[in-house]
């Protein structure tokens, strides 16, 4: 179904003031639509065509790229963090564990900014590369549409322990909405920014637990659908302690941005434990957060807004510390 563009816009628009209002403690920031209107106006069509060139060879780019966007602003505030090398006096938020040997798509983000650089150059951040990269990515898989605020400035270091605390699948479902609580975002907006998992791939090691000892029980994860629960056995088996084997985060759908991930959850087919807690973990607060899943299984068009407008969202978590900022030539090093 199409996704009524208006309407979207005007919530998103809505939700954009909200959150800068409701992240007072960070530094504000005055993000806008037009902020590369006259310094650098094919900002979004560049972007969009490195991304379609990479996604030729690669299409599970687009998932990771929005990933990355999301591993941005929950550390640090979306300021491009995520992007610094490791350096004799920094370490890198790439080699903490939710990030190491996962976090994918950099060498497409430094095509992105050489495109950029070339273009208008000393002009776009980084941070606001990974903003548009995400929207781009997801209309390209086929998801909603929604206006990225842009204006962004780039940060001069990296947080390591604060990567290090990004959420984890394994953690129980009251924290995991607590840790985006913290950052101005609500139960909706958790399970529909969940609904990222509507495209991607994930390694054994991140729900392998629920196939042999979920919880140290040496049983599997007793809310994993039985036929599903074979099929990942077969995929991840016991012994194997390799991760170069991929899962599809949706089973059914596993490419397109549709709502198939929340039908999925209904069917007992979450792949994470963090995506089926959000229905079938009543005693880590899951009564807040499964009529939701319920509404957007049955709804795509109030997931795709939604989604739309928890985007908007995650991109105004303004960065918490003040001072040094500035607009990265290489997003790799501080200029
Ligand atoms: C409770 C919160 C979340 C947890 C615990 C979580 C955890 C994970 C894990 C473990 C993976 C697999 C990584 C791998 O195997 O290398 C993954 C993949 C992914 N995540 Fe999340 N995630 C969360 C929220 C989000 C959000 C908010 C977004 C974006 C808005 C997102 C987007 C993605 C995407 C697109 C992938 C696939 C990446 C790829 O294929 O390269 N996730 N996530």
């Amino acid at each position: 179904m199409a996704f009524p563009t208006a309407m979207a816009a005007v919530a998103v628009a809505l939700c954009a003031a909200f959150a800068l209002a409701a992240l007072g403690g960070a530094e504000a920031q005055q993000l806008s639509p037009a902020y590369y209107d006259d310094s650098c106006p094919h900002v979004y069509d560049t972007v969009r065509r490195v991304i379609q060139e990479a996604r030729a060879s690669d299409p599970r780019i687009l998932a990771s790229l929005l990933r990355l966007h999301f591993h941005d602003c929950f550390v640090n505030g979306c300021d491009a963090s995520l992007l610094l090398d490791e350096t004799p006096t920094m370490r890198s938020e790439k080699e903490a564990n939710p990030n190491k040997g996962s976090a994918r798509g950099f060498p497409v983000v430094d095509d992105i900014k050489a495109a950029l650089e070339n273009a208008c150059p000393g002009v776009v951040s980084c941070a606001d590369v990974l903003a548009l990269a995400a929207e781009v990515s997801v209309e390209l898989a086929g998801g909603p549409y929604w206006r990225v605020m842009l204006g962004r400035t780039d940060g001069m270091a990296a947080n390591f322990d604060g990567a290090q605390n990004l959420p984890n699948p394994t953690e129980p479902l009251n924290d995991l909405k607590q840790k985006f609580a913290d950052l101005g975002l609500d139960d909706t907006d958790f399970v529909a920014l969940q609904g990222a998992h509507t495209i991607g791939r994930a390694q054994c090691r991140f729900f392998q637990d629920r196939l042999y000892n979920f919880s140290d029980t040496e049983r599997s994860d007793p809310t994993l659908d039985r036929s599903y629960l074979a099929a990942l056995r077969e995929s991840c088996p016991a012994a194997v302690s390799d991760n170069t084997c991929l899962n599809n985060l949706d089973p059914a759908t596993p490419d397109t941005f549709d709502n198939r991930y929340y039908a999925n959850i209904l069917s007992n087919r979450g792949l994470l434990r963090s995506d089926q807690a959000m229905l079938s973990a009543p005693e880590e607060g899951a009564v807040s957060t499964a009529p939701i899943v319920g509404r957007f299984a049955n709804s795509q068009v109030e997931f795709f807004q939604s989604f739309a407008t928890a985007m908007v969202k995650m991109g105004n978590i303004a960065p918490m510390t003040g001072g040094l900022r500035e607009v990265r030539r290489n997003c790799r090093v501080v200029n």
